[in-house]
């Protein structure tokens, strides 16, 4: 017998509305324990909407989202996530008190804290820069100790939006060995890109969204090798999905 996956999150029929403009809509999913769920689509299509809406940066105007913890934890769900943005924000502080003022924030004492700090910073190669001012930092370093943070965190999830986007290939190549241990330790990786390479590198289940519409999600290797969705095939062979382009739009647009 085939175990059943374990529910993880649920999104039931979420809309989301702003300045008059339906931009996520109706989108239903059940995220499951386990695979690397990767949200792809172009630009504007919904992704980072979508991501803040599951890490209730946002609530949505209809629907609800339903976490699937167990039942002691269900009370503070905000401590089983963490998110980590594009731009990642650096306090004016050094690279180990980054992390150490994030697990604070939680109650983690001291002790720990120290010993949180100086395991992440080691797995992910930032060890050497612990007293350096986290604002000196690179670009690509800066996101890695993003990454360092939430995960000192031992979130349950953590979302990424575009973790990537602004990095040279070097840089992007660090950062997806983190992402890939961060996920062989145990936390769940939900994560928006633009970028289809990087999708195939990571993605253990995709989520195409175009114009606010989850149109087609499934196992990546079903995905990558033929989509159903006409809009999906017109993305994955690098066509120009653009928002105003007349072609792109579905009917009840
Ligand atoms: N607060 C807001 N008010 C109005 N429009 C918004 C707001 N936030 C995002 N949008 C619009 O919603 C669409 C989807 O945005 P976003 O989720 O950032 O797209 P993606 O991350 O896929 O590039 C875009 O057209 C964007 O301009
Ligand atoms: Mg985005």
């Amino acid at each position: 017998m085939i175990a059943q996956p374990i529910l993880l999150l649920s999104l039931n029929s979420i809309c989301f509305k702003a300045s008059g403009k339906q931009l996520i809509k109706e989108l239903s999913y059940q995220f499951k324990v386990g695979p690397r769920s990767i949200i792809i689509g172009p630009n504007g299509a919904g992704k980072s909407l979508l991501l803040k809406l599951c890490h209730r940066l946002l609530e949505p105007s209809q629907g609800h989202i339903q976490w699937h913890v167990e039942a002691e934890n269900k009370s503070n769900t905000a401590f089983h996530q963490a998110m980590v943005f594009q731009r990642p924000v650096m306090l004016r502080r050094t690279v180990s008190a980054n992390v150490e003022y994030a697990l604070s924030l939680r109650g983690i004492n001291k002790a720990q804290r120290r010993a949180r700090t100086e395991e992440v910073l080691g797995l992910t190669g930032l060890n050497h820069l612990a007293r350096f001012s986290a604002r000196v930092l690179s670009f690509g370093e800066q996101q890695k100790l993003a990454l360092a943070r939430a995960w000192a965190l031992r979130p349950k999830v953590l979302f990424l939006d575009e973790p990537t986007a602004s990095l040279d290939p070097t840089a992007t190549y660090e950062i997806e060995k983190v992402i890939n241990a961060i996920h062989d330790s145990g936390t769940q990786i939900i994560m928006t890109t633009h970028d289809l390479p990087q999708a195939q590198r990571l993605a253990d289940e995709v989520l195409f969204i175009h114009r606010g519409r989850l149109l087609e999600s499934g196992p990546a290797t079903t995905f990558f090798a033929g989509p159903t969705n006409q809009f999906a095939q017109a993305f994955l062979k690098g066509d120009l999905l653009m928002w105003d382009r007349p072609e792109t739009k579905m009917l009840g647009d």
